[in-house]
């Protein structure tokens, strides 16, 4: 008797915990938008920087003809051959704080007579200018890519600006255009963006946006080439989260035909630990690091929100981009390196770190034009590491070359359903983001990243689709990475399962995903 009350008993508590586990546990999902296509995906979001900083350049990319590395014309072969598969679709140089104090005629003309020069923003060691604006535009030409100079606002005149821009663009039989066939090139180069000064507010003059503002005014009313030849110009922005560069700029530069500011180049760089004096560890970090660089990463959102709404109360037609052409992480640089060299390792914790900015600068394309990871050889969020002969490819190279097809793609919003907090003591941030965009070749491509460090996640991707086969990059540590002798972290297959109507796929914990939907 007592027996046929408590089965009942027991039977609905143990129905109701189903209920109520299958209740807790419902299905993330996520739902492709493709009623609502955004705006086009600018490629040039996937610019990159090389600056005259540590063997950014010298040892990275520029050799010299007669390395023993193997090179082409003085390029290094592999760094080449492994960037091309990137797509590079722009490249910002020479600096960076270097920009600031480089007078361009020392970087041109027979290698033999360029003056040795120190680099006194990174490392105090000196540059012989072999590395130069022919070499530079050699560089971008083998890549296929537009090209970003910045000028000289620190320490340079309006006048060595100005014939800068006439060197490389114009056509004419002035001296300056001579000078530049002498040295090896007949037609004038094409000079996509140029921005006038760099972090103004810091290594770039320690100015106010207030004196700035003018004194773009001032070099920009110079900067003239011909009218089929006129690089978009760009101010230097503030970073972080001021809004006071933004606003003033705005305010104080007319939109005219000759001061054609075309974007307000903002600087935000991931610190784990948000302190510029110990910014943490590239590799070997706690989890607690894990989880504040992402919530750090992810600050970037707001930041983008602020200044765009007040770009908008001045542009509403969004004639000014809001170009982030400084972003990535910065670490502690690596013991008993330079510490000017910026050198850092890459883990997997990078590549999501790639993969959240990614998906925001998506969407928020409409503004975000263009942006600029820093920096793009052996300093900072490299995408290639090399000592002396040998080179590997980091996470956040893999990254980018998965994130090829989103270059230039229309974009189309994610909603993430029921998607989970990762949290860590008083941290927390989704677990999963998405992003996701019409390719230019017609494919849908959708990217999900799952940052928890040790669960693995299912997700339901909504909506009439047959299958989904892609990428997946992981590792099986925080900090896994690539040395030069063994690759732990490189892309391997995925493919989603059918699940009724839906289909299903598993990102592994720390994972970043993209996959091709059909
Ligand atoms: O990317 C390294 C440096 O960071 C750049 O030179 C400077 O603009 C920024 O502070």
């Amino acid at each position: 008797m007592l027996g046929s009350i408590v089965k009942p008993i027991v039977g609905s508590i143990f129905l109701s915990f189903i209920l109520f586990s299958s209740w807790a546990q419902a299905d993330v999902s996520v739902v492709i938008r493709t009623d609502q296509p955004g705006g086009e995906i600018n490629k040039n979001i996937y610019g990159q920087f090389a600056e005259h900083l540590g063997r950014g350049i010298y040892e990275g990319i520029w050799v010299g003809p007669k390395s023993s590395i193997p090179n082409t014309r003085g390029f290094r072969k592999d760094v080449i051959a492994a960037l091309k598969e990137l797509k590079v679709p722009l490249i910002r140089w020479p600096g960076g704080c270097f920009a600031d104090e480089y007078h361009w005629r020392n970087g041109i003309g027979p290698h033999k007579h360029r003056p040795v020069t120190v680099n006194t923003s990174w490392g105090g060691v000196t540059d012989d200018n072999a590395f130069g604006t022919h070499e530079f535009f050699e560089l971008a030409e083998m890549l296929g890519a537009e090209v970003y100079i910045n000028g000289n606002l620190g320490t340079g005149t309006p006048a060595e600006m100005a014939e800068w821009l006439e060197y490389m663009t114009s056509p004419s039989q002035s001296t300056l255009a001579n000078l530049r066939r002498k040295n090896g090139r007949e037609e004038p180069w094409k000079v996509h963006y140029f921005a006038i000064g760099n972090e103004s507010w810091g290594c770039g003059g320690n100015m106010t946006p207030e004196y700035y503002s003018h004194l773009y005014k001032h070099y920009a009313t110079f900067l003239k080439s011909p009218e089929d030849n006129r690089p978009a110009l760009i101010a230097s922005g503030g970073y972080e989260n001021l809004t006071e560069w933004t606003e003033t700029l705005m305010k104080n530069v007319p939109q005219t035909w000759s001061l054609r500011m075309q974007g307000i180049g903002h600087h935000y760089y991931t610190l784990p630990r948000g302190n510029w004096e110990k910014k943490g560890r590239a590799t070997g970090f706690p989890e607690e690091e894990w989880m504040s660089t992402f919530v750090n990463t992810l600050k970037i959102e707001d930041y983008i929100k602020t200044n765009t709404a007040i770009m908008d109360k001045h542009d509403p037609e969004k004639k000014v981009g809001f170009f982030v052409d400084e972003w990535g992480t910065w670490y502690d640089t690596e013991e008993g390196d330079n510490p000017g060299f910026l050198y850092q390792q890459n883990t997997v914790r990078d590549a999501l770190v790639a993969a959240l900015n990614l998906n925001i600068f998506h969407k928020y394309a409409d503004r975000v034009r263009m942006t600029n990871i820093a920096q793009m050889v052996n300093v900072l969020q490299a995408m290639i590491l090399t000592d002396k002969q040998k080179m590997l490819l980091t996470p956040t190279y893999h990254v980018f070359k998965m994130y090829v097809p989103f270059q230039g793609a229309t974009h189309l919003p994610v909603e993430i359903k029921n998607n989970p907090n990762y949290s860590l003591a008083d941290l927390s941030a989704p677990q999963v983001s998405a992003s996701s965009a019409k390719t230019k070749s017609g494919e849908t491509v959708l990217a999900l990243t799952n940052i928890n460090p040790s669960a693995d996640i299912e997700i339901l991707i909504e909506g009439q689709w047959e299958s989904a086969e892609g990428t997946v990059l992981g590792g099986d540590k925080m900090d896994a990475h690539n040395t030069f002798d063994k690759q732990s972290v490189t892309p391997k297959p995925i493919q989603a399962r059918k699940k009724g109507n839906a289909l299903v796929v598993t990102l592994p914990s720390k994972s970043v995903v993209t996959l091709f939907l059909k």
